[in-house]
């Protein structure tokens, strides 16, 4: 890509894993791309400051108010003038900066204020907090014009791929028979049921392909994260959970695959590497030169599949009924998670019963609409408030 004026970004989350990953690809694409404010949550402000030192933002925001002495101080050091906005209201100020995109890599449901902001602000927005899509799921596509939305996770970044490979207004809803969201397996893999009772954060951590965040990271362990893409996949791309299969293919190559009705597969292959997703997303629809290394093939190459071993990982199953009830039954599945992967990080919570207990809370919500911001984050307090009971008696 070679467009004559920069796309100005603004990124979410941009001292995370997929922050730092997109602040590479817009350094070394500086004709493409230029940065027009980021945003973090405090936790790094030294990093915060020195990518305002090295992309000169207009405006710089913190989620915890309580940083940003901190941050003007560590902005003063780098000898940085930038308006510095501070709270979840100054994120939300940032997220509806004008831009030509917004990248939100915020993490869990956090990012919701965020991508609501970004889309009544009319941006274009890349989004790699799938939590804010599926927990706000028809207040973000009531809101959502089309084309507004582009995903950034690479299995979405995928489907988008071999569905516009179809043509480029994408194939007719008939065309498609299924959609194949490939999943690694995480550490566990292959591992049955009656042996995982007793694994470590420190092993749930090690993931075997993709270097990510830590949440995100246990959620590929347990597999909710796959869980998360399948209800993200159904909102993204309107097919029914009925069409919509996980497969295991451990070496995270192939990123997801459409299944067409003629019996045709289309996949989307490229080293494990987020960088290409998060390229593809900021040039949309223009792909960018080089994003990351592509295939090796002049080296041997074996890519194997399997299926997803339910019994171990009820996560998924789990997803598609949480998903298929809709309103605020997603929002439920994932708060209860983020309360359960926290006790598990902090050796509270056995792995196994990261999912039995969101189960268990799903089980007890009744599910409304969530037509309103406001039902949508009491959903996701009251699973809180019952999934920290339930961890805190286990
Ligand atoms: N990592 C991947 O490869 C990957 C792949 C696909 C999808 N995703 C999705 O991308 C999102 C980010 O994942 P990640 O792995 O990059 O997470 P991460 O490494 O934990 O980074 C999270 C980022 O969000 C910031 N943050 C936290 N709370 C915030 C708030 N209230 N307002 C603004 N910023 C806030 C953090 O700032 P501090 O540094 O100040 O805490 C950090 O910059 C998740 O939804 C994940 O599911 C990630």
């Amino acid at each position: 890509m070679q467009p004559d004026i920069a796309r100005s970004v603004v990124l979410l989350g941009s001292t995370g894993s997929v922050g730092t990953q997109s602040l590479d690809v817009i350094a070394r694409n500086p004709r493409g791309f230029r940065v027009a404010a980021l945003a973090a949550g405090g936790g790094r402000i030294d990093l915060l400051a020195r990518q305002a030192a090295e992309f000169r933002p207009e405006a710089v925001a913190v989620a915890d108010a309580g940083a940003v002495p901190a941050l003007r101080e560590a902005l003063a050091a780098h000898g940085v003038v930038t308006k510095v906005l501070a709270g979840p209201e100054g994120v939300a100020e940032v997220a509806a900066w004008p831009s030509d995109i917004v990248l939100n890599g915020i993490t869990g449901a956090l990012g919701l204020t965020s991508t609501l902001a970004a889309l009544e602000a009319g941006r274009v927005l890349a989004l790699a907090n799938k939590e804010s899509l599926i927990i706000g799921g028809p207040l973000v596509k009531r809101l959502a014009k089309p084309g507004q939305l582009i995903p950034v996770d690479s299995e979405h970044a995928a489907l988008a791929q071999c569905l516009w490979a179809a043509g480029p207004t994408g194939p007719a809803a008939s065309a498609v028979r299924r959609l194949l969201v490939t999943a690694s397996g995480g550490p566990f893999r292959g591992i049955p049921r009656s042996k995982l009772g007793n694994v470590t954060p420190e092993q749930a951590l090690a993931h075997p392909t993709w270097s990510m965040g830590p949440v995100i990271t246990v959620n590929s362990a347990t597999l909710v994260n796959k869980g998360l893409e399948v209800i993200e996949a159904h909102l993204l791309f309107d097919i029914g959970f009925d069409r919509i299969d996980v497969v295991v293919h451990p070496q995270s190559v192939v990123h997801s695959m459409v299944e067409f009705v003629d019996g045709s597969v289309i996949a989307q292959a490229s080293p494990p590497d987020m960088r290409l997703p998060i390229a593809l997303a900021l040039g949309w629809p223009d792909r960018v030169a080089d994003a990351a290394p592509s295939v090796d093939w002049t080296r041997a190459h074996t890519w194997t599949f399997e299926p997803l071993d339910d019994e171990a990982f009820p996560s998924v199953a789990l997803a598609r009924h949480v998903g298929s009830a809709g309103g605020t039954a997603p929002a439920v599945y994932n708060a209860a998670n983020e309360v359960c992967v926290e006790a598990f990080l902090a050796g509270r919570l056995p792995f196994l019963a990261i999912v039995d207990t969101v189960a268990a809370v799903v089980s007890e919500h009744t599910v409304t609409e969530a037509g309103s911001v406001a039902e949508v984050l009491d959903a996701d307090a009251w699973a809180r408030v019952r999934a920290r009971e339930l961890t805190t008696t286990a």
